[in-house]
């Protein structure tokens, strides 16, 4: 695991426990897919579990004092039109119940937005960063609204195996179009 300690800076209520992020790879894979599967109603695919593997620094997991208790997973979109640039999908962002509000998810997903800015030496520039959530989740848009997420569409039906079925789309522009 590639630990990082907490420092008051990041966050003074979690200051006190070692906070680290971790590579995905196939000895934690296995992680990864149990927490998904608390964190979220959908149950993601092996291809999905395959592209993880191999999107670097855009999946993670997050330890609380060595305890794997959370993890992002992103895939790299094309833009039509665009061989310069790409956009970013979050498809999965989550910490276990007991320990949210302690600046986890907020590590996640700083960790995200710092490398899709980074400037890229060869390969498309991340021109946004885009989710979907379900409407009812008002701790995550809440959340994202914090990082300069905005909603820019109702997705009606978007998830139409799930009681609530319609979500919200948001989106944090890194590059703006011509
Ligand atoms: N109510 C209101 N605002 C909130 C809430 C909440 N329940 N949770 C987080 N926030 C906002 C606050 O502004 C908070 O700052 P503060 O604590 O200083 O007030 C800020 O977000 C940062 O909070 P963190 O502690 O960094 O976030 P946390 O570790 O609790 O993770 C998350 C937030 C990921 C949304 C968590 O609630 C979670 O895992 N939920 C279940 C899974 C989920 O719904 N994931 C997101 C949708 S799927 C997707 O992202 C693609």
């Amino acid at each position: 695991m590639g630990s990082t300690t907490t420092t008051t800076e990041d966050k003074s209520k979690a200051a006190a426990f070692r906070i680290g992020l971790g590579d995905i790879t196939p000895n934690n894979l296995g992680q990864l897919k149990r927490l998904n599967t608390v964190l979220f109603p959908v149950v993601y695919t092996s291809s999905f579990y395959k592209e993880v593997l191999e999107v670097g620094e855009f999946a993670k997991i997050i330890y609380f004092n060595d305890i794997c208790v959370g993890g992002v997973c992103c895939r790299k979109e094309n833009v039509p039109g665009s061989t310069s640039l790409q956009n970013l999908y979050i498809a999965t962002l989550g910490v276990l119940a007991p320990y949210r509000r302690l600046g986890l998810g907020s590590k996640l997903l700083k960790h995200i937005l710092e490398n899709a800015k980074l400037p890229s030496s060869s390969g498309p520039k991340i021109a946004k960063v885009y989710l979907h959530v379900q409407t009812n989740n008002e701790e995550a848009v809440e959340f994202y609204k914090k990082y300069g997420f905005e909603v820019v569409e109702k997705c009606e039906n978007y998830y139409p195996q799930f009681d609530v079925k319609d979500a919200f789309k948001l989106e944090k522009v890194l590059i703006e179009k011509n």
